[in-house]
This record gives C-alpha cells, sequence and structure tokens, in this order.
C-alpha cells in the first residue's frame, strides 16, 4: 500500500468519504463492501480494523480497500459482485442467504438464541461448524462470523402486546422467514434494502422495522419512530463470505495470512459487539428515542405469536441443525 486518503483530504471531497486504501502495483487487492456505518457499529468497526491490518502486516502482498454504507454495492449486489470479481469480501446479515441456501435460515428464527454467547457455543458445534460451507455449490466460501446483537422492533405507535402489531407493515430484510414472523403477528412485510429504510420509514410507506441498536442509532431510524421496543427476538450477525476462485487465486503464504488476519480480527471485534450496541441504546436514549421493555408476561405473548414459524422450515433448515442451536442456550452444552 502506497498512502492512504488521510481524513483531511477526504474532507475535502466529502465529510463521509472512508479512508480507501491506494494500492501499489502487484499488490492483490481486496475490496470489502459493506452497508453500515465505518463507526460505532460491529460490522463498519471490523471493516476498519481488518484493512488496518491487512495494509500493515501484508504490505507488498495484499491491500484491502473498505467501501461502506451502500456506496458501492447492497446486499443483494454485492452477491453477485463477489462472483464477478468485482469486490473480493461482504459480510451481509445472515437473514440475506435464503437465494443461496436454507440452512443459514436458522439464525433467522425468532428466539432461537437467548444471547450472543449462546450463538458462539452452537457455531462451536459439528452443525454450526457445517454452514461455512453450505454455498460451496454456488461458489461462495463462508470465513466466519461478525455479531452485532439482538434485533428489537420498533413503529410509529407503540408496540407492547404483539396485538399492537396487527395491520402494521414493517421493512424487513430479503427473508422468507422474516415475512412469516411478521405474517404471523397479523401484521404485513416488506423487504427492502437496508438504505432505503429510513425514507421508508419517513415517509410512511411502512410503519415500522425490526433492527439492532447499532442500526437504529445509526441509520437514525428513532427518528422516524414512536418507539423500539425491547423484544430481543432475534439475534443479528453477518457471514463474511468471498469465493472459491479469490482463495485459489493466493499463493499458500498469503492465503493463510489473510484467513489468520479475518480469525484473528473478527475475535477481537465480536468481544466488543454487545458493548457497542449498550453505546447505541443509551446514544438513543440521550437523543430523545424512546424505548419501551416488556415485562415477563408480555415478551411471553410475543414468543408465543411468533415461534409458531418454526414448524414451517423446519424441514428445509434440518432438524438437527435447529436442535442444536436450541441446546446451545444451554451453558453446559
Ligand atoms: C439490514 O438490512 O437491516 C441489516 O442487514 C443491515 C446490516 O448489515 O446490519
Amino acid at each position: 500500500m502506497k498512502s492512504v486518503l488521510g481524513a483531511a483530504v477526504a474532507a475535502l471531497v466529502i465529510t463521509t468519504a472512508p479512508a480507501i486504501a491506494n494500492c501499489d502495483d502487484g499488490e492483490t487487492v481486496i475490496k470489502f463492501s459493506h452497508v453500515v456505518a465505518e463507526t460505532g457499529h460491529p460490522k463498519g468497526e471490523f471493516a476498519t480494523e481488518l484493512a488496518s491490518r491487512i495494509n500493515d502486516e501484508m504490505n507488498g502482498k495484499a491491500c484491502m480497500q473498505v467501501f461502506p454504507s451502500s456506496q458501492l454495492y447492497d446486499d443483494d449486489k454485492v452477491m453477485e459482485a463477489l462472483l464477478l470479481g468485482d469486490v473480493q469480501l461482504a459480510a451481509p446479515s445472515l437473514s440475506k442467504f435464503g437465494a443461496y441456501t436454507r440452512v443459514l435460515g436458522v439464525f433467522d428464527l425468532p428466539f432461537v438464541f437467548q444471547n450472543v454467547a449462546a450463538m458462539e457455543r452452537f457455531l462451536a458445534t459439528d452443525e454450526g461448524k457445517s454452514l461455512l460451507t453450505s454455498m460451496e455449490d454456488v461458489g461462495y466460501v463462508g470465513l466466519g462470523y461478525i455479531y452485532n446483537g439482538m434485533k428489537q422492533f420498533s413503529a410509529d405507535k407503540p408496540l407492547i402486546q404483539p396485538t399492537d402489531a396487527e395491520g402494521l407493515k414493517f421493512r424487513i430484510q430479503t427473508s422468507d422467514i422474516a415475512a412469516a414472523m411478521i405474517e404471523a403477528l397479523g401484521a404485513n412485510a416488506q423487504k427492502l434494502a437496508f438504505n432505503e429504510v429510513y425514507g421508508a420509514l419517513q415517509q410512511g410507506v411502512v410503519d415500522g422495522q425490526e433492527n439492532t441498536y447499532t442500526n437504529i442509532y445509526q441509520q437514525k431510524f428513532f427518528e422516524v419512530q414512536d418507539g423500539i421496543t425491547e423484544t430481543n427476538h432475534q439475534m443479528l450477525s453477518y457471514f463474511m463470505v468471498t469465493t472459491q476462485d479469490f482463495l485459489d487465486s493466493l499463493d499458500d503464504d498469503t492465503r493463510t495470512q489473510f484467513l489468520t488476519l479475518v480469525d484473528e480480527v473478527s475475535v477481537k471485534m465480536n468481544g466488543l459487539a454487545n458493548s457497542l450496541n449498550d453505546q447505541a441504546k443509551e446514544n438513543i436514549i440521550a437523543a430523545g428515542g424512546t424505548i419501551r421493555t416488556l415485562d415477563t408476561d408480555q415478551r411471553q405473548a410475543w414468543v408465543d405469536a411468533m415461534k409458531p414459524v418454526w414448524g414451517e422450515f423446519e424441514e428445509e433448515i434440518g432438524k438437527n441443525i435447529i436442535d442444536a442451536a436450541v441446546a446451545s442456550n444451554n451453558p453446559a452444552s
């Protein structure tokens, strides 16, 4: 890497422009396109740290360029761009792979993981590890996971009981399981790209959405919603994907060093995900947003309303995978 466009130079162009590494001839360029903010967000912080380590420790061999905030591709387009070799790394949410594999749907089942630790235990099981290769036949390779946090609902009216959601329209990610979950509430689901959500909420195209505190804060969704209800109904995480073609194009040393850095940085940054979401929650409150918590009976009503969708997807995900995920909620598993 020759140099990095400094913040001051970037600021002259556009204040939100990222510092994009300027790669040398002969270096393997690794373009990483994602849809979230660069700072204060688990995926954005991961991307920045990974680029910094690669550009420092693999200087002369490889060079990473990060394109945040959907400036290059949204999450559907980035999957095509990977296969075309236009980017080499992406990390869409696990909800967005339904067109390529159904097994990753386990992460989309409402209330399957109680917290980040449960998901981590699941990923260490044979069933969890098997998911990394679930898209091999279409040329994608999973390199691991980046955690965000638990998802919450927000809407343009208070949501306390699941019946409060009846008749509302919620933005969802491109997931049939999410659609079934919203329909189970007697509500309507609309699949929209992440960068379209704020406008859709603001203009009343949709009435509500579901996301983590970091996304709700960074995208300012709370500003155009009545409030957020802390349902903790699902863990939002990302699948780091590349292609077999890209990995095969690297010499052994470069590939090993790249994969080692991806592992090391994901372990480090996943340890920060909870605190980034706690901070975002505090920021929302400080900025005047409303967060409603549920008592045990109220939360159970949401579980009772949404959990029955599991049955619809058990066969395509695989009962063994779902059972392993559920068992991981027990710390002794
Ligand atoms: C969403 O579309 O809501 C999320 O997948 C965005 C993200 O990457 O966190």
